[in-house]
Order: C-alpha cells, then sequence, then structure tokens
C-alpha cells in the first residue's frame, strides 16, 4: 500500500480557505440548521459515554436510514452501518475490498476520494467517461468494453458530483447486471439523493443488487456535515462486518451526540419539513444561477438533475478553470468556486448554491460577472 497523496482538489479546497472568501459559488451542502433547532427535543441528561450502544450505529437511526433510502421491506437496520459521514463509508469500502491489482471503474468526471484511496490500495482504475454533448450520459457499451473478471468494484456518485445527472432505475439494474457477470461491487455514494429537481429520489443501488452498497449522510440534503455523520447499506454481511472491523482500528465508533441528533433529523415528519423548505430555497437558488448561466455568453451548462452543483463551461478568451477560479479568490473578488481541473476537465468551472445565506449567493454572481469582463 502507497501513502496517500493529496489531489487538486483538496489542494485548492486548502488554498481558497486561506484566502477568507465573502461569497461561495461552489458549495454542494444546504444551508446548515443551528443547535438551537434540535434542542428541545436532546434528553438533557443523555450520557455522552458510549458504552451499550450498538457498533453499528443506534438502531432507531439506522431505522431511518433505510426509510430514506426507500429500503423498507428490502433492508433492515443489520445492513445499516453508521459512519462518520458518507466519506468514511466509502473509505472503508473501498480499503476492505480492493487488493493491489484489483481494477475499479470510477466515471469521469466523478467525486476524487475512490481515485485517491483504490490507487493507494494499488488497484487498477478504469476511466468511464460522461459524454457533455449528451447531458453527462454514461453509455452501457462503454462500461461493458471497461468490465474484466479482474474488475472488483463500479464506483458512483447518484446524483453525480460534479454534474447533478441521475442514474435512473433502468440504468441503474443495468449496471447492476454487468457487474454481476463478473461478481463486481457497485457502490453508489447517495450523498446528495433527496435533492432531485424533476425526479423522484432514484432506487438505492443496496435493494436492486446483493453487492450493491450505498452510502450517504445528513451533510448535503440535510445541511448537517458538521456532524460527520454517514452511513453504509448494504444486504452483504460479510462487508458490513469487514467495515466495522477496519473502522474499529481508526474511530473506533460513531459519534454519540452526532447520532442523537441525525436520529432527531430523520425522523419522518421532520425530515420531510426540513426537505421541502431547503427544496424550496434551493430550487429558488438553482433558477437564479440558471438564469445567470444562460444570460452569460462565456458560459453555458447542463442544469444538474440532483443536487446543488453543475458543471460549467467556459467560452471565450478565457484560458482555463484554474486561471479563472485563481483569480477570483483574489482581494477585489473575494469568490470562491472551484476549477473543473480538480475533475480533469480544464475548460470547466464548478459552481454551486450550497452553503444558505453565508454563501453570498447574488454578491458572489456580481462579482463573477465582473470577473468574466475582466477577460476581454
Ligand atoms: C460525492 C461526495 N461524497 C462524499 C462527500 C463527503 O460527504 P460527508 O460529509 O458525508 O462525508 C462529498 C462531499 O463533498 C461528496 O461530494
Amino acid at each position: 500500500m502507497e501513502k496517500v497523496r493529496i489531489q487538486s482538489f483538496f489542494e485548492n479546497l486548502l488554498k481558497s480557505v486561506e484566502a477568507e472568501p465573502e461569497s461561495f459559488l461552489g458549495f454542494s451542502q444546504a444551508e446548515a440548521p443551528t443547535l438551537g433547532d434540535f434542542l428541545a427535543d436532546l434528553d438533557p441528561q443523555m450520557s455522552l459515554d458510549w458504552n451499550g450502544v450498538s457498533f453499528q450505529g443506534l438502531p432507531a437511526l439506522r431505522g431511518h436510514v433505510i426509510a430514506q433510502a426507500g429500503l423498507e421491506g428490502v433492508c433492515d437496520p443489520d445492513d445499516v452501518l453508521i459512519t462518520a459521514g458518507a466519506a468514511e463509508a466509502n473509505y472503508l469500502a473501498l480499503r476492505q475490498l480492493l487488493e493491489p491489482g484489483d481494477e475499479i471503474i470510477v466515471e469521469r468526471p466523478g467525486w476524487p476520494q475512490a481515485d485517491v484511496l483504490a490507487t493507494s490500495n494499488g488497484a487498477v482504475m478504469g476511466e468511464w467517461w460522461r459524454d457533455e454533448a449528451s447531458g453527462w450520459s454514461l453509455s452501457l457499451d462503454a462500461l461493458e468494453e471497461l468490465v474484466t473478471p479482474r474488475t472488483r468494484m463500479i464506483f458512483l456518485t447518484n446524483p453525480n458530483n460534479p454534474t447533478g445527472q441521475l442514474l435512473d432505475a433502468d440504468m441503474l439494474g443495468q449496471i447492476a447486471a454487468i457487474a454481476a457477470r463478473v461478481g463486481a461491487w457497485v457502490l453508489i455514494d447517495e450523498v446528495y439523493a433527496g435533492l432531485e429537481w424533476d425526479h423522484p429520489r432514484m432506487p438505492a443501488i443496496a435493494g436492486l443488487y446483493e453487492r450493491g452498497i450505498s452510502t450517504g449522510s445528513v451533510s448535503k440534503a440535510y445541511g448537517l456535515q458538521g456532524l460527520r455523520l454517514g452511513w453504509m447499506i448494504c444486504r452483504d454481511a460479510g462487508l458490513i462486518r469487514d467495515a466495522l472491523v477496519l473502522r474499529e482500528y481508526s474511530s473506533q465508533i460513531s459519534n454519540h451526540l452526532g447520532e442523537a441528533i441525525a436520529e432527531i433529523a430523520l425522523r419522518p415528519q421532520r425530515r420531510a419539513d426540513m426537505l421541502a423548505r431547503i427544496r424550496a430555497d434551493s430550487h429558488a437558488n438553482l433558477t437564479l444561477l440558471g438564469g445567470f448561466i444562460e444570460a452569460h455568453p462565456k458560459l453555458s451548462w447542463c442544469p444538474p438533475q440532483g443536487g446543488l452543483i453543475g458543471l460549467v463551461r467556459l467560452h471565450g478568451k478565457i484560458l482555463t478553470g484554474d486561471v479563472l477560479a485563481a483569480r477570483a479568490l483574489q482581494p477585489e473578488y473575494k469568490t470562491f468556486l472551484i476549477s473543473g481541473s480538480s475533475y480533469g476537465l480544464a475548460q470547466h468551472i464548478r459552481l454551486g448554491v450550497g452553503g444558505g445565506r453565508a454563501a453570498n449567493l447574488q454578491a458572489g454572481l456580481e462579482r463573477l460577472a465582473d470577473l468574466l469582463d475582466s477577460f476581454d
């Protein structure tokens, strides 16, 4: 196993924090609630010791996780492991399932976590490219060509980070069928689920395929990323066990207070109310962003079908997303956006409406307009 090395996405994120931006056009998480929103439902006598709680996480919370994924009657709480965010769930699965020489297929563009960890595990990467001209779609023929008897995992995001495109039930079923022919796992990071715009939530892969792994968290649709509270759902008891064993040698157990708050947030009525509010705010902001992009001659995009972010192509004399993102952080603009180069696409930027009111979306768009003019 090799040392884990920094990837440009995180490198740029670290740099941008130092620049102290005032507006944020790249965030992917909904507006965060405050602790006060939960106080009335929290028990002040709750022990902050952990003993006596299941290693897999609070049973009631695991029940809510199954319900939010639409998996009632298909999966049960034993199929869930509560983790430190979707990121830890992905980490545990990637680390336990991949061995040197195994092949993993990742989507391009896609969330870079699998690349970084699979590479350090000595796995071989196959790149499944989305086609921008057809709305960032994925071709099953291309997948058939990439899959070999050594393929151990297909790793995807649904909705996709960064394009916001969805994989529907039919597509997911076909991906699972291709994977099943070689016994490969299909891990779908469903961290943006719940934020679909003109579609219902897409089916969770854990319900469609025995070797399907659904990962998710309360970070994005509920804005609770600071809780570090996520999950892995899989009907294969061996994988849940292997993940739990690896976790014992890192963070050991789940975050007890985070679990208590997430359990409240995911109670059915509360979840429905929160999502309705977040969806209304986010949809209005996405409409604003979409209008800005469509009216601007130097920008174009395929609007996201889900989630709060999309990938925007740059036209005209702007050289690259890197140049634009770096200039955006300068004192005249103090605006955060993400260069497409972090996703292997130099002529794109990732724009998003996450972060709530603190993101200063309107001011950010005005600054971006000035910044784009500065390239004339
Ligand atoms: C696709 C994807 N997966 C996982 C994460 C991390 O989520 P969490 O806060 O649940 O660990 C992110 C964060 O941006 C993401 O975009």
